[in-house]
């Protein structure tokens, strides 16, 4: 089996340290990414986590009868975010799931579902997007958001064609520093 870290345009787990530190707040400030999205007692998925920049915050949203699933590919990031989370006091709100390039795995039902600059990185993006919409509950909303750097705007309008497809619908357009991004809805009758 390939190590997922050599799955070529996975983000390597060692190279998140570049973007995955303190400064990267001033650009991408979790609460105000994620606050408009979650609430108390949510089960959220994080899907393609990477070492928790984002997991921890929702597990703080989410409060303690929240449930967050924190999925990736990269045993590595899994680790990373199981020491940061167990220094934050936040281990029993989170679930790390060791996720298969073709199958995340999720196993319950979602109010929320957050992929941060990782769908570019998905190798059959319409099964992913199939999966994160049967596991969402009705109304239950996935926010997509992608680096501008790696994404050009048709590409991400061939992800955003690619979701209606299979079943969601737009519910806005939420402004991320260099990033495209947007908020979808499971329609209440799928
Ligand atoms: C660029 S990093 C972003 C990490 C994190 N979301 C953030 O913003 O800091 C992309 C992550 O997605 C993961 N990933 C890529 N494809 C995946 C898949 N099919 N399922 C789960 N995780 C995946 C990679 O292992 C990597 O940790």
């Amino acid at each position: 089996m390939t190590p997922s870290s050599t799955i070529p345009h996975t983000c390597p787990w060692w190279l998140l340290f570049t973007f995955d530190n303190p400064v990267r707040k001033l650009i991408h400030n979790p609460w105000q990414i994620l606050l408009p999205h979650i609430h108390a007692g949510d089960t959220v998925l994080d899907v393609g986590c990477g070492m928790g920049y984002f997991t921890l915050d929702l597990a703080r949203l989410a409060g303690p009868k929240g449930h967050i699933i924190a999925a990736d590919l990269q045993p590595q990031m899994l680790a990373g975010l199981r020491r940061r989370a167990e220094r934050a006091g936040l281990l029993e709100r989170i679930e790390l799931l060791q996720a298969a390039p073709d199958r995340i795995g999720i196993d319950r039902p979602l109010d929320f579902a957050l992929a941060f600059w990782m769908v570019h990185e998905v190798r059959q993006p319409e099964p992913f997007l199939q999966e994160i919409l049967m596991a969402l509950k009705p109304g239950g909303r996935l926010l997509v958001i992608e680096p501008m750097i790696h994404v050009s705007a048709q590409a991400f309008e061939r992800t955003v064609s690619l979701a209606e497809r299979s079943g969601f619908m737009i519910e806005s357009r939420p402004q991320v520093r260099i990033s495209r991004s947007v908020l979808f809805r499971k329609p209440k009758a799928v």
